[in-house]
């Protein structure tokens, strides 16, 4: 066991996930499918083509509540790391957050005269397009920005610093949806389901937060250094 978040190359992959469930969203957003058998991490890392220090920085780094120091910056792949964050955005904006709105549909009784379903869903709505341009202006503005400089160009006008100055967390109004929800939403019937999509929500929520520190305390670093070592 590592309830600190210790692992190493030469440790099974599945004793990670099945001691730490909550890694299995890493593990497909690096690209690594199940059934690994018996195989150590780093074998199954080398075999899908994944870098294994960045993929052992953000696991242990997730395990360790994100309070690990910063500093790895030299040793992660910024490739990888860069591939990591992609993944993810694609995975919040098209996959997680439009099944929370479909569960979300057919929680809340839009039927009825209830004002506070709507009002539900206009929230969940704006807080989605929030989410999309903040990670659009990632995509489209700091992801290639990097890319430049992993290709030995010198991108005038930019800095990552820049980008760190200005990322701001994204959960906040997620966090005012749910006290919605928790604390005006009328009693009914369907209270499974309601329940069912608010754990949802505190899982998208602690994600999303993790996705951020993943961004400012590994990702930041780890491109700062790149840029010190190409004279940016
Ligand atoms: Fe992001
Ligand atoms: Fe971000």
């Amino acid at each position: 066991m590592h309830p600190h978040g210790n692992y190493l190359p030469g440790d099974k992959m599945r004793n990670l996930i099945c001691e730490n469930y909550l890694l299995l969203q890493v593990l497909s957003r690096f690209g690594i499918p199940l059934g690994f058998g018996d195989k150590t991490v780093e074998e199954v890392c080398r075999e899908r083509g994944v870098d294994c220090r960045t993929f052992l920085a953000v696991v242990n780094f997730t395990l360790d509540g994100c309070c690990r120091m910063a500093g790895e910056g030299e040793e992660i792949s910024v490739p990888s790391l860069m591939d990591y964050l992609q993944q993810s955005h694609h995975y919040f904006l098209d996959f997680y957050l439009p099944a929370i709105r479909r569960k979300l549909i057919e929680a809340i009784d839009c039927s009825s005269e209830h004002k506070i379903a709507w009002l539900i869903l206009r929230f969940y709505d704006e807080y989605v397009g929030e989410v999309r341009k903040h990670m659009a202006y990632e995509d489209e503005n700091v992801f290639p920005y990097v890319s430049a400089l992993l290709r030995g160009e010198r991108p005038p006008h930019y800095r990552i610093d820049t980008f760190a100055r200005h990322h701001g967390a994204i959960e906040e109004r997620l966090t005012e949806l749910k006290n919605i929800i928790i604390q005006y939403y009328p009693e009914q019937e369907k209270n499974l389901l309601l329940n069912a999509t608010l754990l949802d929500l505190f899982s998208c929520e602690r994600e999303l937060a993790q996705h951020c520190k993943v961004e400012d305390l590994l990702f930041v670093p780890a491109v700062a250094s790149l840029e010190r070592r190409s004279g940016q």
